[in-house]
């Protein structure tokens, strides 16, 4: 059986037994290579804007299952359980055509014009795997304001960074007007960025994930202070240090949750 990245375990784990799935931007092809070979999966699509991955997946489907496993067409492998489509975003899918779609290793913004390239046929699946490489705050506003309910989140580490995965169902309101993301976000309460759902299921990297957060702000407050400390860069130590604030009390309630000293419903609350 081939082993998956914790990564793309954690995106597996989400798919109940029997589901179908389009991999949209598969790349390597192993998520469905997985999902199929473990028997999960009965049909995947292996969608890519890029012929090169396509390439890539039929030959890790080669290994796994024998240079036979494909179709004489190339298109399609293990009696058409595998089916590998070129094209953009969720072109190359009907509406409605698997239960779930996953999006992974890509940006965040990226997601959000796949998605929104035509609303309806992203709402016509029952699941969205999400995997944002950055942008995620932007990602889950967008889907929060165009019909999208996250029911689950989950933070895997993979080399030196903590990823996060969302899991997202349509909600029932109908409607083709995409609301666009904004320039800018505010999110004093940072509930985009550290999503609630991780204090509810005590997540065990979410420590570390506020912690990375806090670092890197420090490291900006560091940094600009080093400069003159007048002007912009006066504001910028001072939004930092908002900011700063902010993940401390963030990473306040996240210890107690993770302490049991309350639950996460309460400290986000
Ligand atoms: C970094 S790889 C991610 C591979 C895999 N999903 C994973 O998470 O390990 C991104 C893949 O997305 C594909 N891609 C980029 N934009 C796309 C789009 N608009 N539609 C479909 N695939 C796209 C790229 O060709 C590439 O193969």
């Amino acid at each position: 059986m081939i082993k998956l990245s914790d990564r793309l375990q954690v995106i597996a784990d989400e798919i109940k037994q029997g589901e179908t799935v389009a991999d949209i931007g598969t790349d390597h092809g192993l998520l469905p290579i997985f999902l199929y070979e473990s028997g999960r999966s009965p049909r995947v699509i292996l969608g890519d804007i890029n012929q090169g991955p396509l390439e890539k997946a039929k030959e890790n489907i080669a290994i796994h299952f024998g240079a036979d496993a494909l179709d004489s067409d190339g298109n399609h492998a293990c009696g058409g359980a595998l089916d590998l489509r070129l094209g953009s975003g969720l072109e190359p899918v009907a509406s409605g055509e698997t239960d779930v779609v996953v999006i992974a290793g890509m940006g965040g913004i990226l997601m959000t014009e796949i998605l929104g390239h035509d609303l309806n046929h992203a709402k016509s699946f029952r699941r969205l795997i999400l995997q944002p490489r950055n942008g995620s705050h932007k990602l889950r506003w967008w889907l929060l304001q165009n019909g999208f309910q996250i029911t689950a989140e989950h933070l895997v580490v993979e080399r030196k960074y903590i990823c996060e995965i969302m899991t997202v169902e349509p909600e029932k309101r109908t409607g083709t007007d995409v609301i666009p993301l904004p320039e800018d976000i505010p999110d004093e309460t940072l509930d985009l960025e550290i999503s609630p759902l991780l204090y509810e299921s005590k997540d065990p990297l979410l420590v570390s994930f506020i912690k990375n957060k806090i670092r890197i702000e420090e490291n900006v407050v560091g940094f600009v202070a080093e400069g003159t400390g007048e002007g912009e860069g006066h504001e910028r130590i001072a939004a930092a240090r908002k900011r700063l604030a902010a993940l401390y009390a963030k990473l306040e309630n996240a210890e107690a949750v993770m302490n049991d000293k309350t639950t996460g419903e309460e400290a986000e609350s």
